[in-house]
């Protein structure tokens, strides 16, 4: 079974907090570009595309978001909706399984609305088949009646803008793709945009918080907002259990210590990752099969949650042969590098 972990960049539905934690995302969820921090160049080209649409009266084009989760997406879709004054009609990927269903939804908007598809890159084949004349010409084509008396009829959809979100964009089919007019990849954030997202928050949520404290559940909140608000929450419990409920830098550590989430934002799960690399495996490369079978996760999981934040700090590199530890995860670990190669890698990587 997949471990469970505080630092999970997604809201997982199964989970009992869950509905606890959805509730106080939505009093989080910023609602419009100014309380929307970071993101300054998606926001920037987003701002002019939206005052164009309004300026013609048509529908903005169709945007696909994409990145790792807890980033943004669908906050940022919201605001989208909103800055264009348009209803939002939110679904995902897997909750749309038939043909059918998507006509139905589409047939059902109005003009100008959002339809907003969350892991769109798990939309069936038939759906998205669907999508693609809808995106293009604002119609479907359904099938009346089966075999040879089958026909089809032609039936326009309302001028619509398709917001797609995915974690990844390889999943994508190149035809949907395509059909985007703009492709927003979400950056992970700096540790001053964090700091300034767990202050808002903190305000929010009626909690003082000092400016270092601020900063330190910064980096260690894997450059995540979702990850940050939700040490935010725990810090704030441990604060007013252990304390007079002001959030400063000695219960922040504290609170993360009993979390167990290290001062770079990686829980055990991640330094299960590292040291069986390094010490089961000569520092890599491994495949990406060993590693989830190390973790008891899926392949997905590993390759979407654990190693994007891995590589973006710099302790995990990927190789066309696998993943290797960098001599950061090394350091971190306290691991010593005497079995390694020094130049970090191997002969026949050289030839490359
Ligand atoms: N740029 C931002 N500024 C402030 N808060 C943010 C920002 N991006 C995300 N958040 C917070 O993080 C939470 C998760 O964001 P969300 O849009 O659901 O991420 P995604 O859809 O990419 O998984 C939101 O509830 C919101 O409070
Ligand atoms: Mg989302």
């Amino acid at each position: 079974m997949a471990i469970e972990r505080i630092v999970n960049p997604e809201l997982d539905e199964a989970d009992e907090n869950s509905q606890d934690e959805q509730r106080i995302e939505n009093i989080l969820r910023p609602t419009s570009f100014q309380d929307y921090v970071g993101q300054d160049r998606i926001k920037k080209v987003l701002k002019v595309s939206i005052d164009a649409a309004k300026k013609r009266g048509e529908p903005l084009d169709h945007i696909l978001l994409y990145g790792p989760p807890g980033l943004g997406k669908t906050t940022l879709a919201n605001i989208i909706a909103r800055e264009m004054g348009a209803q939002i009609r939110v679904t995902s990927g897997p909750a749309i399984d038939r043909a059918a269903d998507l006509a139905s939804i589409l047939t059902n908007l109005g003009d100008g609305d959002v339809l907003f598809i969350d892991e769109i890159h798990r939309l069936n084949r038939s759906v998205e088949e669907v999508l693609y004349s809808a995106m293009e010409d604002y119609a479907i084509d359904i099938m009346l009646g089966k075999g040879p008396s089958a026909r089809s009829l032609r039936l326009d959809v309302p001028k619509f803008t398709l917001i797609g979100a995915t974690t990844r964009t390889g999943a994508l089919a190149a035809p949907l793709r395509d059909r985007f007019g703009m492709l927003h990849r979400l950056e992970y954030y700096n540790p001053e945009e964090i700091a300034k997202i767990v202050q808002r928050s903190a305000k929010l949520l009626d909690t003082d918080i000092k400016q270092d404290a601020a900063n330190s559940l910064a980096v260690r909140s894997r450059l995540t907002p979702r990850i940050a608000n939700r040490l935010l929450k725990r810090v704030r419990d441990y604060a007013d259990v252990n304390g007079d409920g002001i959030i400063d830098a000695v219960v922040t550590s504290s609170a993360l210590e009993l979390l167990e989430v290290d001062e770079h934002g990686l829980d055990p799960a991640d330094r299960m990752l590292l040291a069986a690399i390094i010490d089961n495996h000569g520092g890599g490369p491994v495949g990406l099969n060993t590693l989830a079978a190390v973790l008891g996760d899926e392949i997905s999981t590993v390759e979407d949650f654990y190693e994007p934040y891995l590589m973006q700090i710099g302790f995990l590199e990927r190789t066309p042969r696998g993943r290797k530890a960098t001599n950061k995860a090394y350091k971190h670990l306290g691991k010593s590098q005497h079995l390694r190669d020094k130049d970090d890698s191997s002969p026949q990587e050289k030839l490359l």
